[in-house]
Parts: C-alpha cells; sequence; structure tokens
C-alpha cells in the first residue's frame, strides 16, 4: 500500500485499502506494545507537533507514540513559537520541512492545514481542524472493530452538533462501509459538501449516510451510540444559544433503550456530563470510550509509521 511519504488532512483521500490498512497495523502495533516487543519504525526521526488549540488525548498520544516508534517528537505551541506572531504558514512550513520527518497540527483553519500541506516536503498529519478530526474517526472505526468484529453493515447514530466529529465519523463509516445517521436539529447539522462527498464515497461500499432531525427515530436499532460537545474549542462565545438549541441532543438511558441490547456508547472526550451525556452512560456497561481513548496511541503510531517509516510494515 502507498502510503508512505502522503499526508493524512482527511479520510475522504484515502482509499478503501489504506483506510484497512491502517486499522490492520494499528492492530498490530497495539499487539507489540502490549508484549513489550520491540517495534521502532521510526528510529531517528523527528516530528513537529503544532497546536493552536488545546489538548490531554491527541497531544500524549503523538507524543508517546511517536517516542514508542523510536523518534523524537517537539511540541510547538502558538505562544513558543512565531506562528503565534503572526510567521505566515507557507515559512513555517518550508522551514520544518528541512529539520524534521513530519508535522502534525491542530488549528482552527482547515485551509491552513491544507497550505501547511501544500508547502511541506514532509508528511503532515492533520491533529483536528473546525472541520475535521480524521485521526478520532479512524481510532473510532479501530475501536468498533475491536468490540464488535465486523464493520460493514452495521449501524452507528452521532448524536448532536454537526461538527468535525460528525464529518470524520461521515467519511470514515462511508469508507469502510457502516451506515451512519447523523441526528442533529436544523442549523447543527453537517456541511452539505462533506455529506455529498461521505454520500458518493458510500454509494462505493454499499452503505448509507443520512441525517435526521428526530433523535429517537434515528438512534432505533444502533449498533453504536455516538455524541461529541455541543460546544467546540473556538465556539465558546455560542454556548448559550448552542446549549439551547441542542439540549435535547443527549445520550441518555432512554435513548440506549431504543438502540439494539448490545450497542456501544462512543465520545471522543472530552465529555461533559449531564450535557451531551450522562453519568450513568459513560459510566455505564455500554460505555468504551477509555479503550477508545487509548486507542487513539496505537492508531496514531500506525499513521505514522505508515507515512514516515522506511521499513515494510
Ligand atoms: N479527543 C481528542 O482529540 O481529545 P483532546 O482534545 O484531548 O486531544
Ligand atoms: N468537536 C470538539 C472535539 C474535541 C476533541 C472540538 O473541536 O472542540
Amino acid at each position: 500500500m502507498g502510503l508512505r511519504n502522503k499526508d493524512l488532512l482527511s479520510i475522504h483521500d484515502l482509499t478503501v485499502g489504506e483506510v484497512a490498512t491502517i486499522l490492520d497495523v494499528a492492530k498490530k502495533l497495539k499487539r507489540k506494545q502490549k508484549a513489550g516487543e520491540p517495534h521502532q519504525y521510526l528510529k531517528g526521526k523527528t516530528l513537529a507537533m503544532l497546536f493552536s488549540k488545546a489538548s490531554t488525548r491527541t497531544r500524549t498520544s503523538f507524543e508517546v507514540g511517536f517516542w514508542q516508534l523510536g523518534g523524537h517528537p517537539i511540541y510547538l505551541s502558538d505562544s513558543a513559537s512565531q506562528i503565534g506572531r503572526g510567521e505566515p504558514i507557507r515559512d513555517t512550513a518550508r522551514v520544518l520541512s528541512r529539520m524534521v520527518d513530519g508535522i502534525m497540527i491542530r488549528t482552527f483553519s482547515h485551509e491552513s492545514v491544507e497550505e501547511l500541506a501544500k508547502y511541506a516536503t514532509v508528511p503532515v498529519i492533520n491533529g483536528l481542524t473546525d472541520l475535521l478530526h480524521p485521526c478520532q474517526a479512524l481510532t473510532d472505526m479501530f475501536t468498533i472493530q475491536e468490540k464488535m468484529e465486523v464493520l460493514k453493515g452495521r449501524k452507528l447514530v452521532y448524536v448532536g452538533d454537526g461538527n468535525n466529529m460528525a464529518h470524520s465519523l461521515m467519511y470514515a463509516c462511508a469508507k469502510v462501509g457502516m451506515n451512519m445517521v447523523c441526528a442533529s436539529p436544523k442549523g447543527y447539522q453537517p456541511d452539505p459538501k462533506v455529506l455529498a462527498e461521505a454520500r458518493e464515497d458510500a454509494s462505493h461500499t454499499g452503505c448509507t449516510i443520512t441525517v435526521e432531525e428526530d433523535l429517537f427515530k434515528a438512534a432505533k436499532g444502533a449498533d453504536v451510540l455516538y455524541t461529541d460537545v455541543w460546544t467546540s474549542m473556538g465556539e465558546e462565545a455560542e454556548r448559550d444559544i448552542r446549549f439551547a438549541a441542542l439540549h435535547n441532543y443527549q445520550i441518555n438511558q432512554a435513548l440506549l433503550d431504543v438502540a439494539r441490547p448490545e450497542c456501544i456508547v462512543l465520545h471522543c472526550l472530552p465529555a461533559h456530563r449531564g450535557e451531551e451525556i450522562t453519568e450513568d452512560v459513560l459510566e455505564g456497561p455500554h460505555s468504551v470510550v477509555f479503550d477508545q481513548a487509548e486507542n487513539r496511541l496505537h492508531v496514531q503510531k500506525a499513521i505514522m509509521a505508515l507515512l514516515m517509516s522506511d521499513e515494510v510494515l
């Protein structure tokens, strides 16, 4: 498979085979890490990690993961770099490309990540933008596969804001052949362009990607219930109007009751208990959110190794 030296900006850019390869390599690397077997596929390499937004999971999993692969990660926040003082992204891309072997970025505008990738000569990995969160959604496919074995034909219901998480899940489900319903109120439904592209991908894998305002209708027979915060990073000023619009879009026991009995509950975290998910469901037997969080490490190691390693994995 040809992921070497490519960027990972959006799951929509990946082939069905490339998504499957990432999940397979993640499984192999997770097994090796648990068994204490060496897997230093990135020995001597360096990764720059650019963060314009906060992070617990993404920063830790990229940093620890790159180190476990034998490489050296460098953390650069806006305030600790010249990015915060306005150095153009195209200059940052060309300078870093002469010093490091890969760049991971978490920022606001998706276009600036595309610009970074255009000017960088090393692989660029999207660690979240306002539009997409591909590493999380690939991790989610891995987690569902780990818990339920088969992805194709299953039903994932996303509850709440049609945001970056919803968008990447739409692309991911379309690639693996999972049916997805995005249950969101008017005004908070996913970007029509992303929806159209995900539907085009879904037409090749034989699944459906739909949007539904009626939450209980959407959740009927779900294999996976998924939610994310009502207010994403950068949207804090809209908190009250978002709360008013989204307050019925919550994963709670009543919603679980209409899903399949073996339904699993996912959340990318951080969770806001009592808002998009209740405490009892988040901490209950259907929730796999902490396995999901751990899997960020394994899946991102697979992504970094596939894009950056000189070895055949
Ligand atoms: N899910 C996720 O990306 O978490 P962080 O914001 O903590 O990185
Ligand atoms: N939608 C959330 C995801 C956080 C991991 C945000 O962008 O803040």
